[in-house]
C-alpha cells in the first residue's frame, strides 16, 4: 500500500511534495541508510541506493523500494572518499532515475580505539569519507542543482558524539561529525538564498551492525544514560530524514535536529 504523502496536524493539511522526486543516499545498503531509502520511496521518491561493498544488499534495497512502493530504484556503487567518485556516481543515478533533488550524505567510516592506536592514515580515511565524501557530493549536487535553475534539499547524518564525544573511543568519527555540522551551517547559509536546504540529524543510539556489538557489551551503562531506555530504530531517523528531505521543512536550514531518546537535549 501506498503511503499517502498529507500529514494532518489538526486542521492543517501539509504537503510532503515528495513524489516523483530523485534522491540519492550514500550508504544506503544497510543500518540507517536503508531505513531512509525505504521512507523515502514510501512517499513516491525514486531513489539511488549508493554502496561500497554490499553489492547484494544495496541491490536487494533498491528491488524492495520497487516492489514495495513501485517507484524505480537503482544501486550504484561508489567509494564516497576517493577522487573521482563523484561525477560517475550522479551520472549513474541520473541516468537510471533523472536529475537529483534530495541528497542524503549517510555513509560513515567509525573506527574505534583510544588517541594512541590511531594512525595518520586512520584518522584521514575517516575525514576523506564523513566529511570530505559529504562535501564533494555537496558540490556535485549544487552544480547540477545551479545548472537547471533546480530547488533541492541535503540532509547530512552527523551523531550526538559530535556534541557529547563517544563514551566508547571514536574520537576521529566525533571529530568528523563535528565539521559536518559545521559543514550543514556553512554551505546552508550559503545557498539558502537558492532554494535549497541544508540540514543535519543526529541520532543517538541506533541498532545497526555499526553498534550491535558495542551496545550488547555496555547496555545497562547506555540504556542509564537515554531517558527513553531504549535503542532506537533504524526506522525512527528516517522519518525525520524525509521530513527534512520534504517540504514540510521548507522554512528550515542550517538545522541540526537531535533525535536520541533524550541523550542529547540542548
Ligand atoms: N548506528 C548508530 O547508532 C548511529 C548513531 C549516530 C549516527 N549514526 C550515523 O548514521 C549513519 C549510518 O550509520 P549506520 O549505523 O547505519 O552504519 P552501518 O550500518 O555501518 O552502514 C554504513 C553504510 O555506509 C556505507 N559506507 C561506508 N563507507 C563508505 C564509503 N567509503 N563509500 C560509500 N558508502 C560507504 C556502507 O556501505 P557498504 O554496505 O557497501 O559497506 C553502509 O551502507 C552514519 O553516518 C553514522 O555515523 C549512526
Amino acid at each position: 500500500m501506498v503511503r499517502v504523502s498529507l500529514w494532518l496536524v489538526g486542521e492543517t493539511t501539509v504537503n510532503l511534495n515528495l513524489k516523483n522526486k530523485v534522491a540519492l543516499v550514500t550508504g544506503g545498503s544497510r543500518g540507517i541508510g536503508k531505513a531512509i531509502c525505504l521512507a523515502l520511496a514510501a512517499d513516491g521518491v525514486r531513489v539511488g541506493v549508493n554502496y561500497v561493498s554490499s553489492k547484494d544488499q544495496a541491490g536487494a534495497v533498491a528491488q524492495e523500494m520497487t516492489k514495495k512502493f513501485g517507484v524505480s530504484a537503482v544501486a550504484v556503487k561508489s567509494d564516497v572518499g576517493k577522487d573521482g567518485a563523484m561525477v560517475p556516481l550522479f551520472d549513474a543515478v541520473e541516468r537510471a532515475l533523472g536529475p537529483v533533488d534530495i541528497l542524503v550524505n549517510n555513509a560513515a567510516h567509525c573506527p574505534s580505539g583510544p588517541i594512541s592506536s590511531y594512525t595518520r592514515k586512520a584518522w584521514e580515511q575517516t575525514f576523506s569519507v564523513n566529511v570530505t565524501g559529504a562535501f564533494l557530493a555537496s558540490q556535485e549536487l549544487i552544480r547540477r542543482l545551479r545548472a537547471r535553475k533546480a530547488r533541492g534539499k541535503i540532509v547530512n547524518i552527523v551523531c550526538q558524539a559530535a556534541f557529547l564525544g563517544s563514551t566508547s573511543g571514536h574520537l576521529p568519527y566525533d571529530a568528523s561529525k563535528g565539521a559536518l555540522v559545521s559543514m550543514t551551517r556553512a554551505l546552508a547559509r550559503e545557498v539558502a538564498a537558492e532554494g535549497i536546504n541544508v540540514n543535519a540529524v543526529a541520532p543517538g543510539m541506533v541498532m545497526t551492525e555499526m553498534v550491535a556489538g558495542i551496545w550488547e557489551q555496555k547496555k545497562d551503562f547506555y540504556l542509564s544514560r537515554i531517558p527513553m531506555q531504549r535503542i532506537a530504530a533504524p526506522e525512527e531517523i528516517a522519518s525525520v530524514v524525509v521530513f527534512l528531505a520534504s517540504d514540510a521543512a521548507s522554512f528550515m536550514t542550517g538545522t541540526t535536529l537531535d533525535v536520541t531518546g533524550g541523550l542529547m537535549m540542548r
